[in-house]
C-alpha cells in the first residue's frame, strides 16, 4: 500500500501521528516505509493475488521468530467464493471478507505437533496449558504480521478479520479443522479499490505507549483528549456518519460481555474445539 514515490521518515511521522517529528530522524528504507504506511483495506478489486505473492508471504511468515521453533501455526487459502460468502456471514456480515480476492484464515496450531506424539507414542500434555495456547497465539500473530507486510510491500492491501472468532465451531467445520486448532482471525487480501482507499489512521501519542526505565501514566489523560480530538478530524475528514473519539470507542468496545460480539464465550468453544487450558 506504500505510495510509489517514497516519502521522508519526518513526513511518514506527521501522517501516523498528525505532529511534527522533533527527536533524531533515520533514513525511510523500504521496509521502513512499508511498516509506517500500514492501513487496512476493506475495498477490493476482484483481480486475483498471484500464487508467487501468496508464496513470498507466507515465506515471509515462516520467517518470523517462533518460541522454541514450535512453529505452532498453518494457514488456509481461501479463493472460493462460496466458501468466504459462508466465512463472511459468520464474521459478522462483513462484505470485505466475501469480496476479497483471497482470505488467509490464521490458525493456531497445537494439532500438528499432537499428531508428532500419537505417531511416536510420546505424551504431548505440555500442549494442554494454557501457556501452549499463548505461545500459539503469539507465534500465529508474529507469523500473519509479517506475511501481512510483505502483501503491503508488493502493493497488495488488507485487513485483519478477528471476527472469525464470533462462531470459532463453525469456521472449524467449515475450514475441516482438526481438534486443537482455532482460526485466530482471517486476513482478507488483494488490490485495493482506487475509488476507496483508506486513510492512514492516526495512532495514540508515543508518549503514551513508550515508557522509559518504569511505567508511569501521569499526563496520560491529557495526551489521550488530544488524541480523542486527532481521531474525530480524521473521521470527519473522510465524512464518517458517526464519528466517535477514540476514548468513547474502546469503552463502548469493553463495555460488557455483550460488546464481544459472541467471542463472550470463547473459553467454552476452545475447550469444544479441544483445547484444554489448564
Ligand atoms: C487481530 C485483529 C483483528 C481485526 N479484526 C477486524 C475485523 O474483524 N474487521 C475489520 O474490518 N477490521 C478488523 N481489524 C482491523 C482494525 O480495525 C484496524 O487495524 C484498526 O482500526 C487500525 O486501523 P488501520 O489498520 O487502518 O491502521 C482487526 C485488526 C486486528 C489486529
Amino acid at each position: 500500500m506504500n505510495e510509489t514515490q517514497p516519502l521522508s521518515f519526518e513526513e511518514r511521522w506527521r501522517a501516523r501521528y498528525r505532529e511534527a517529528h522533533t527527536g533524531a530522524t533515520v533514513t525511510c528504507d523500504a521496509t521502513l516505509d512499508t511498516l509506517l504506511s500500514h492501513r487496512s483495506v476493506r475495498s477490493f478489486l476482484p483481480q486475483a493475488v498471484s500464487e508467487a505473492a501468496l508464496e513470498a508471504a507466507i515465506a515471509a511468515a515462516q520467517s518470523a521468530s517462533s518460541s522454541s521453533n514450535l512453529q505452532l501455526w498453518s494457514v488456509i487459502a481461501v479463493t472460493d467464493p462460496e466458501r468466504k460468502a459462508r466465512l463472511a456471514i459468520l464474521a459478522g456480515q462483513q462484505q470485505h471478507v466475501a469480496q476479497a480476492p483471497l482470505l488467509l484464515a490464521w490458525v493456531l496450531d497445537l494439532s500438528r505437533i499432537g499428531r508428532l506424539g500419537q505417531q511416536r507414542d510420546q505424551a504431548t500434555s505440555g500442549l494442554d496449558y494454557l501457556e501452549s495456547f499463548v505461545v500459539g497465539s503469539v507465534d500465529t500473530a508474529l507469523a500473519a504480521q509479517n506475511a501481512a507486510v510483505a502483501f503491503e510491500s508488493f502493493g497488495l492491501g488488507m485487513v485483519y478479520i478477528g471476527a472469525m472468532r464470533n462462531h470459532p465451531e463453525a469456521v472449524a467445520r467449515e475450514l475441516g479443522l482438526p481438534p486443537s486448532c482455532l482460526v485466530l482471525f482471517g486476513m482478507c487480501v488483494g488490490f485495493a479499490d482506487p475509488h476507496d482507499l483508506p486513510a492512514i489512521k492516526p495512532r495514540l501519542p508515543q508518549a503514551v505507549v513508550l515508557h522509559r526505565e518504569r511505567y508511569e501514566a501521569r499526563g496520560e489523560a491529557d495526551l489521550i483528549a488530544h488524541y480523542d480530538q486527532q481521531v474525530l478530524d480524521y473521521q470527519r475528514e473522510r465524512g464518517s456518519p458517526a464519528a466517535s473519539n477514540w476514548s468513547d470507542a474502546v469503552l463502548n468496545r469493553v463495555h460488557g460481555p455483550e460488546s464481544l460480539m459472541g467471542r463472550e464465550r470463547l473459553h467454552q468453544a476452545l475447550n469444544e474445539l479441544g483445547f484444554k487450558l489448564l
